[in-house]
């Protein structure tokens, strides 16, 4: 029978008051956790509070010692351990399998930070249940994903995993990843468990190296960091997972103010609290616990239901029980945890799965993480329209770059299991949309296509195509193949270059102090300059790139973060036009790396930069000290970004008029009704991603210079004008204050509508 979820507890806990409640899906939950809980022994707990990733999984699965196993791949592994678990192990409890899906199963869609550029849920929700459907066809039940770590440092590699640097922004889309994960019934066999990571703070690692400590403060925790964390509780997420990072000197797997306190007696979270691997064991390299002992110790009694890998609840849980360092009740409730999201999924019901080796790359599957890549790619820039390319005028059509058929590099970080022989590539998918032969390419390359896509206006083969990469990856050292590029380009009457970055450097434990491109790539650029073509530049990244003098040498570059399966086909599309971008940058691009952290939403300083300081190359010699303004800002980078969040152009071009608002007072439980008139004066039919931004003057904290409070995709046809309402309840104005209360505070607000962070007209209005 399915059960959907039902968050509050119709007649409290205990199991002697079930007889007299109704019969309700909670009671009914707690029934069977309870009778199941209460048959359990010691060692059954443990196990259930046990993850395994290696080992005789059926032999341990037989014993009860096994709650959850990730990284089994082989479906047959599976079902035979579940048949272990269920029908031969003392109470039956299946297994809960699971893995890190996190971008795609199989179907790889873009990047997480590429899925955040469309600014838009339902593709994100999407994506996740294309990737729930076909993970749970081999047996998955459980994900690692979304991350929703707020990431406002482009050096941290596993900014790639996330949502970007903005909290509203990361709470929108984690929602929607939660909610395409687990679908509409908990109990369906294509709904899996999301696991909310890394909780929390893991993306304020100091100087962006992975692993490292952090130092958030309660009010920016509050205020930045544990937003989208809250809001993927409100929608039901299943389970959170602790984050390797210390934060101000206690490491997260043992922070009971953040694991009881906030997640469990603020939030209402039921669900399983799963360490990250073997953080439980790590606490002891970051010398906080003196062996695996104690260290398990402060992870039972800071709340973490189960640990993965690291193994030292089931090693050492009697013996702290014996001692009475941990207690009985704290196990009792892991282990309730644990089997309320096991009945919550059906397990008990249905533990096995049926293997559907047909929905894998299912076309429609391919169409979404087509559109995904499509919407979430971004135009930095298009000087005298060079962009799109028209498919009539090209007769000859360089095609440059490491990453122009790099199969494996555009899936991006975290594929386990996507497979690079089903990625089509951008030089597949051209010459696949412009009708080139094999034979008929001027080059060596023969290309394969693997995935057909749909296309509606091939046009027989009139453009000839010529393939050369320049440098074989984005690392590549080694210049030889640059002249026979330029001497491609030269040849050309378009040239567009692939650069970017690899897969591998980006993602776990892959920071990086340059964020410039790799190898000889600034080279190739150089080289390709010279021959004074309208170069067009298409990055494929994990992170924003310092790509500026880059830019400059480009007329045109779209920066797509790993597409994914279907990036060639939905950057083909772009470059000729059957697509347009509106893909916004969900985090700001430095100039350069010395600007970091640089993020939009920073608070507002006594000394604010008026833009008329001097700046270092016009720095009189021995000028004074006070000469120059005493403000914030680089004397060498000066005041901005290289792009600011929520950028990105469009083929048309969109006029939004200024922003208006119901009324100039509003009460504290009003509704603002703002409103602005876009028109698309262009002449494509485009998508143009309106965001609202607010600023609260004056606080009793410090407030950010803007915030991302509402955000719509609008899509108009050439000449259309639409009036775009937003209405955004006044209490979206709290914020946690110096005393840790969350409330509105009364005052003056500004307000902007705009398609982009950076200034615009603004409106003003009150509360009172
Ligand atoms: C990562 C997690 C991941 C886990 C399991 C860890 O190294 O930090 O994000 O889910 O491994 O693979």
């Amino acid at each position: 029978m399915a059960v959907k979820y039902v968050k509050n507890i119709i007649c409290g806990g205990s199991v002697l008051l079930m007889a007299s409640c109704t019969e309700t899906p909670v009671s009914k939950e707690n029934a069977f956790v309870e009778n199941l809980l209460s048959q359990m022994t010691i060692d059954e707990k443990l196990g259930q509070m046990n993850q395994v990733a290696w080992g005789d999984w059926c032999d341990m699965a037989k014993k009860g010692q096994i709650g959850s196993v990730l990284n089994i791949t082989n479906i047959n592994d599976i079902r035979e351990m579940q048949r272990c678990a269920v029908e031969e192990s003392r109470l039956g409890i299946p297994v809960l399998v699971a893995r890190d899906v996190i971008h795609g199963y199989k179907t790889i869609f873009p990047i997480p930070l590429g899925q955040a550029a469309t600014f838009n849920p339902e593709i994100v929700e999407k994506g996740a249940r294309v990737s729930a459907i076909e993970a749970s066809s081999e047996g998955i039940r459980w994900t690692f994903s979304p991350m929703v770590d707020i990431s406002r440092d482009p050096r941290w590699g596993r900014i790639a995993e996330s949502f970007g640097e903005d909290q509203y922004l990361s709470s929108v889309l984690g929602s929607a990843m939660v909610r395409g994960y687990q679908g509409d019934d908990l109990t369906d066999p294509t709904s899996i468990a999301a696991c909310v990571k890394h909780f929390v703070g893991y993306g304020a690692a100091e100087g962006g190296r992975d692993y490292n400590s952090t130092y958030i403060t309660e009010n920016s925790l509050r205020n930045v960091y544990l937003k989208p964390f809250q809001s993927a509780a409100q929608e039901g997420a299943l389970t959170y997972m602790t984050s390797f990072n210390d934060n101000d000197g206690i490491p997260c797997s043992a922070n009971k103010k953040i694991l009881k306190d906030i997640l469990r007696k603020e939030w209402g979270f039921d669900g399983v609290v799963v360490s990250d691997w073997a953080s439980i064991g790590e606490m002891v390299p970051h010398g906080f616990a003196h062996d695996n002992k104690e260290a398990g110790m402060q992870a039972i009694n800071a709340g973490v239901d189960m640990e993965m890998v690291s193994g030292s609840y089931v090693a050492y849980g009697k013996e702290l029980l014996a001692e009475k360092k941990i207690d009985i009740k704290s196990i009792d409730e892991a282990v309730r945890n644990i089997l309320r999201v096991k009945y919550r999924l059906g397990l008990f019901e249905n533990p096995y799965f049926e293997n559907n080796p047909e929905i894998l790359y299912a076309p429609e599957h391919l169409d979404a993480a087509k559109q995904a890549a499509i919407e979430g790619t971004i135009l930095l820039k298009n000087e005298r329209n060079v962009l799109p390319l028209d498919r009539n005028k090209v007769k000859t059509l360089a095609i440059i770059g490491p990453l122009a058929d790099a199969p494996y590099e555009q899936m991006g970080t975290w594929v386990f299991d996507g497979e690079k022989e089903r990625s089509v590539t951008p030089l597949t998918a051209i010459s696949q949309m412009l009708n080139v032969s094999a034979d008929k390419m001027d080059g060596q390359y023969k290309f394969n296509v693997v995935n057909n896509y749909s296309n509606s206006n091939k046009v027989s083969g009139t453009t000839n195509v010529i393939f050369e990469p320049g440098l074989a990856y984005s690392r590549d050292k080694n210049k030889s193949g640059i002249p026979a590029a330029v001497s491609a380009a030269r040849r050309a009457d378009a040239v567009v270059v692939f650069v970017g970055e690899e897969s591998i450097l980006s993602g776990e434990a892959h920071s990086l102090a340059d964020i410039s491109l790799q190898g000889a790539q600034k080279e190739l650029i150089d080289a390709l300059a010279t021959t004074g073509k309208d170069i067009i530049m298409v990055v494929m990244a994990g992170r924003p790139l310092t790509i500026g003098d880059q830019i400059d040498k480009s007329a045109a570059v779209l920066y797509s973060f790993h597409p994914g399966t279907m990036g060639g086909p939905a950057l083909a599309e772009i470059i000729f036009g059957e697509a347009v971008p509106s893909g916004k940058t969900p985090v700001t691009f430095p100039k350069m790396v010395g600007q970091i952290p640089l993020y939009y939403n920073h608070n507002m300083t006594g000394r604010p930069a008026s833009r008329t300081e001097t700046l270092l190359n016009e720095i009189p010699v021995e000028a004074g000290q006070t000469s120059l303004g005493c403000t914030s800002f680089y004397l060498d980078a000066g005041f901005d970004p290289l792009y600011p969040f929520g950028y990105g152009l469009s083929y048309t071009t969109f006029e939004i008029g200024a922003p208006k608002t119901d009324a100039t007072e509003y009460n504290m439980n009003g509704v603002i009704t703002a409103s602005c008139v876009i028109t698309n004066t262009g002449n494509m039919e485009a998508t143009e991603v309106l965001q609202l931004y607010i600023r609260d003057l004056v606080g009793s904290v410090t407030r950010p210079v803007k915030e991302l409070k509402a955000f719509e995709r609008v899509t108009l046809k050439p000449g259309e004008t639409k009036e775009v309402t937003f209405s955004l309840p006044v209490s979206e104005l709290a914020f946690w204050d110096a005393d840790m209360k969350y409330g509105v505070e009364k005052g003056d607000f500004l307000l902007w509508i705009n398609n982009s962070s950076l200034p615009s007209e603004s409106a003003a209005f009150k509360v009172k």
